[in-house]
């Protein structure tokens, strides 16, 4: 696992901008992977000011998210289709037959996992899949105990991660039960990525995810059998390695 470390959460974001961008220009038809929380953040605006600017075009791209909520239709302000139009699709040129999420308010939930992944498929694969890291170690909402032989489907979410999250809704009640993720399987077949973190509140996850034995208990130790993973963090993140 090559490890940049960044003074700051700005220059981690512009790090990932740079190595995004990188793999943008290099492909004819790049996939990504992508990401919501509040890591990638800083990430999507610097992508969408590169693209104000010229510098790179989304035009040939296609993006796969990780994971959606299960019960939040596309326009809710919750729901992670909301949340990556407002903060990166709708700024630059990608079309919605362009991004994929999975949608988390079909009727059949089932179906849904294997469509995702048949898109996916279809697609080539994930050529740079950015990825945030829960506290727990869960990768998209992969939480502990979760097989690293798992594709796309339907979690039921930890309640240490729904309170992580409660700070985007109006009370607790509101945080959904479920989502639907990208399995660790699915993840692992992308040909890069790139995990961000930032802060001193994630220092003992990243010692673990670097130091740590490989174990489902804790799902992000999975990506030190990829061959191919950016670990950009910041002071904070790393204070503990
Ligand atoms: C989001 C996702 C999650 C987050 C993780 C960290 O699509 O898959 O795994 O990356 O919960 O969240 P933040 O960045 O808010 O600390």
């Amino acid at each position: 696992m090559e490890i940049i470390r960044t003074s700051n959460y700005d220059a981690m974001s512009k790090q990932a901008c740079d190595l995004i961008i990188e793999t943008v220009q290099q492909l004819e038809r790049p996939v990504l992977g992508l990401a919501t929380g509040s890591t990638p953040e800083g990430l999507y605006q610097q992508l969408m000011e590169r693209h104000e600017n010229g510098d790179v075009s989304f035009k040939d791209v296609k993006t796969f998210n990780l994971d959606e909520y299960v019960g939040l239709a596309s326009d809710d302000p919750n729901s992670y289709r909301y949340y990556m139009n407002n903060k990166l699709f709708h700024h630059i040129d990608l079309s919605d037959d362009q991004a994929f999420l999975p949608k988390g308010d079909v009727s059949d939930l089932e179906q849904e996992c294997q469509d995702y992944e048949a898109m996916i498929r279809k697609a080539g694969q994930v050529d740079l899949q950015v990825l945030g890291l829960g506290l727990n170690g869960h990768i998209g909402f992969n939480e502990p105990g979760t097989s690293f032989d798992s594709r796309t489907h339907v979690v039921d979410l930890d309640e240490s991660t729904r309170k992580a999250n409660a700070r985007f809704f109006e009370s607790m009640d509101d945080v959904p039960k479920k989502a639907i993720t990208m399995g660790i399987e699915t993840i692992m077949e992308s040909r890069k990525i790139v995990l961000l973190v930032s802060g001193e509140k994630k220092a003992d996850a990243v010692r673990q995810l670097v130091n740590g034995e490989v174990t489902e208990e804790f799902p992000a130790s999975v990506l030190q059998k990829h061959e191919n993973v950016v670990l950009i963090a910041d002071e904070g993140a790393l204070s503990k390695l």
